[in-house]
């Protein structure tokens, strides 16, 4: 294996200018990609690559990745989360190929997938809950909330600010608005984000500030009788890692349900990641109906819609309406089987080291910062944390705090800086843990962010 180490930056003499990688061939590929790829890129967060530009990479294995111009990079990207094993694991990639060999799609029912069900319905807390499969996270939301919706009778949900749900029309709003059109805190403004969404949606999209009991009172007495659900990240994985406070989740629950409404959890990132369990088993609470992707099958696609018997049954007995050609694929399947498999024999012990690597990177940050006087700040889990650059040094506790206590463009340079040296960081700021990041990779992480940070 042929490291490009030699692109990055080792010695101090250097540590004012940042390393120059070689990226002729990226740049050649992207020319090529204009002509025939939207944008060049198939997925908008990719045209943040931090660095400027969007690489081509040819292979990934483990932490790392190699671009198309042989720079190697310690990921922490690690395909926006699925990747809990880090890049290709072979158990998985074997199962699969073993796997396949039954067919691809089959458009029926088949033995593993029921036992990939029977697994899942035994990790998640939600009692005597039943699943069902689709292919992505974005989609298995919008059957959250049509299933919501069906059970319910009612058609508007309340959402928070800060939280992302997938990019269709009914979620898209107020992820991370500019804090000048979000509007009055007590009574937020639906805003789209993005030219071409569907009008008739944003009536329907309540947005409330999180981690605040009376915002959410406050929401249900404008809206009476209408909200069929109030869905949430348990952890704000998409803002900065933020935690929910202590009773908060309590009475979120309580509230939707005095008022005749569900809550969804949205366990797309935290689900299999934070605890086997998810967000769920670690905070000790359930939801009615939650939301499953990223790392139930170790980076192919799949997502699971899980929750309580008597709201699924509306769902089994077909009167809420749900398809899907690619829906528990064989080889998806196959890599869920083995995600799961995995992570059940190794037991809290996996989820114990993870964090403790987590921790170790967090820390390292952490110190670094403070030698170098600046203003970074983490927070979050070992498993999956945020990086700011908050001025405030306070905890962050919902998203306006967030857009207002950090500076942005802080941590792109910071991303951009991380980048030269080797190391690829998400262009939000979240940090995926791995089980293939090793001391090493972690090591050599730490050391370049003090680069990095020395030289902003
Ligand atoms: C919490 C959450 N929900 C839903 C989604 C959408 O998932 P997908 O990208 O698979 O469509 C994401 C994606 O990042 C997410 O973070």
């Amino acid at each position: 294996m042929s490291f490009a180490l030699s692109n990055h930056i080792t010695n101090t003499e250097q540590q004012m200018s940042s390393p120059e990688l070689n990226r002729t061939k990226s740049r050649q590929l992207m020319e090529r990609a204009h002509r025939v790829v939207a944008g060049g890129i198939s997925s908008q967060i990719r045209l943040n690559e931090p660095g400027g530009e969007p690489l081509f990479f040819d292979r990934s294995e483990g932490a790392l990745m190699w671009d198309a111009d042989g720079n190697e990079y310690v990921d922490y990207i690690q395909g926006m989360g699925p990747n809990i094993f880090g890049h290709a694991p072979e158990f998985v990639s074997q199962q699969v190929s073993k796997d396949m060999r039954m067919g691809y799609v089959l458009a029926a029912q088949f033995e593993r997938e029921l036992e990939v069900a029977e697994m899942a319905a035994d990790a998640i807390p939600i009692e005597d809950c039943t699943v069902r499969f689709a292919g992505s996270g974005t989609e298995i939301v919008q059957l959250a909330l049509r299933l919501a919706r069906g059970y319910t009778g009612r058609s508007k949900f309340i959402r928070f600010e800060g939280h992302y749900h997938g990019w269709m029309d009914s979620v898209n709003y107020s992820v991370h608005p500019p804090v000048d059109e979000a509007g009055d805190v007590d009574s937020p403004n639906a805003v789209g984000e993005s030219a071409g969404m569907d009008p008739g949606t944003l009536s329907q999209s309540i947005p409330c500030q999180w981690n605040d009991v009376e915002r959410l009172e406050a929401a249900f007495d404008r809206n009476p009788g209408e909200i069929a659900a109030v869905i949430m990240e348990p952890i704000n994985a998409n803002t900065y890692c933020i935690m929910p406070e202590p009773g908060y989740l309590e009475a979120a629950k309580e509230i939707a349900h005095r008022n005749g409404a569900l809550i969804i959890f949205d366990e797309v990132i935290t689900g299999f990641r934070v605890a086997y369990g998810g967000a769920q088993e670690l905070l000790g609470i359930t939801p009615d109906l939650a939301t499953y992707a990223k790392s139930i099958a170790a980076g192919f696609p799949i997502a699971m819609l899980a929750g309580r018997r008597d709201i699924m049954d509306v769902l089994g007995s077909g009167e809420v309406y749900h398809g899907g050609s690619f829906n528990s694929n064989v080889m998806s399947i196959a890599a869920a089987h083995a995600t799961l498999t995995h992570l059940k024999s190794e037991g809290d012990a996996f989820y114990a080291d993870l964090n403790r690597r987590g921790q170790q990177l967090i820390d390292g940050l952490r110190r670094v910062g403070m030698e170098t006087e600046t203003d970074i700040h983490v927070q979050g889990l070992g498993s999956v944390f945020g990086i700011a650059f908050n001025r405030s040094g306070d905890t962050i506790r919902n998203y306006r705090d967030y857009a207002i206590k950090c500076d942005g463009g802080r941590y792109t340079q910071f991303a951009s800086e991380m980048m030269a040296e080797g190391i690829r960081l998400s262009s939000n700021g979240r940090v995926h843990m791995s089980s293939a990041h090793s001391e090493e990779h972690i090591d050599r992480t730490i050391k370049a962010a003090g680069r990095a940070l020395s030289r902003m």
